[in-house]
């Protein structure tokens, strides 16, 4: 295990150890851009591969991938977890091509619904997956904390890469997260945080799902909803309507439209005014077909 500024250092370390310029790195579509602008510095061939509602296309992925770089736990920005049966491909994929899969586990700490399914890095018989994750969400952006798990053949090629990059990081920052972490104080956090995010999830998901506009995208976690536009609907942008489009996650695919709401900036009772805003920047839903006579 390997303590990094945040995940994006993560991702840049693996990738330094593992990228030969001209190699394919597997990304998903639509997906997180920092990962997929990353890669590509680096050298590599980004690869777009389409998800549905089980995660990944495992059979799209190109034959040329030696990196598959995914987020099971909460699909950015979807939502959606990927299905057991879907890891299970995408490790028996990751073997046989002996190809690494990075498992980016940003947001899995706060959930709302079910059990969350075992890490892809837990189902990993063939020690084929990095495992990613970041403070950035349960904590602070801006303490730069992350962290990976990897298989011990990468450790010695990762620390060399880490010491090159920086040596380690802010060590005064590491041990005040430490003693929060022993002292118990960090799984509190999570607790309470959780309740609140709860509540904020279920004001925006009860309000998208009460739009025939909006095509909500299931999710039961992390801190953001997805929701597709149906056809022919429009949002025009307002300077203080700040909700993402979905289309901003979409690579070299053709772009998807929809929006991805995060709630994790914003208190409870401020929620109510912004989705009204929202529905006011919302074309009309286009009359339904006339029923044949
Ligand atoms: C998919 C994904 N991975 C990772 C992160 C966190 O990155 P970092 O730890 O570099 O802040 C985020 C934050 O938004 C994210 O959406």
């Amino acid at each position: 295990m390997l303590i990094t500024g945040g995940a994006q250092q993560a991702l840049d370390l693996v990738g330094r150890v593992l990228i030969e310029p001209g190699d394919t790195v597997a990304v998903e579509e639509p997906g997180y851009p920092p990962a997929r602008l990353l890669f590509r510095s680096l050298g590599a061939r980004v690869a777009g591969v389409p998800v549905d509602a089980e995660g990944i296309d495992v059979r799209a992925i190109p034959g040329s991938a030696r990196i598959v770089y995914v987020t099971p736990s909460h699909q950015f920005p979807l939502g959606t977890p990927m299905s057991l049966a879907r890891r299970a491909a995408l490790l028996a994929w990751a073997e046989r091509r002996r190809a690494v899969v990075i498992e980016d586990d940003y947001d899995s700490e706060f959930r709302f619904g079910e059990r969350p399914l075992e890490p892809l890095q837990s189902l990993d018989r063939a020690g084929r997956v990095v495992y990613v994750g970041s403070f950035s969400k349960i904590l602070l952006p801006m303490l730069r904390l992350g962290f990976l798990v990897a298989p011990a053949s990468l450790g010695p090629a990762l620390r060399a890469a880490r010491r090159l990059s920086d040596w380690h990081g802010e060590v005064p920052t590491q041990a005040a997260l430490a003693r929060f972490i022993d002292e118990g104080l960090l799984a509190r956090h999570i607790r309470r945080a959780t309740r609140e995010y709860a509540a904020r999830h279920a004001l925006v998901a009860e309000a998208l799902a009460a739009d025939d506009r909006l095509l909500p995208v299931p999710s039961t976690a992390g801190l953001h909803l997805c929701a597709r536009l149906a056809p022919d609907v429009s949002v025009r942008p307002a300077p203080e309507l700040a909700v993402e489009r979905l289309e901003a996650y979409c690579g070299d695919a053709p772009a998807q439209a929809g929006l991805v709401l995060g709630y994790g900036a914003i208190t409870k009772d401020a929620i109510p005014d912004g989705l009204r805003l929202l529905r006011s920047r919302m074309s009309a839903a286009p009359e339904p077909a006339n029923p044949l006579p």
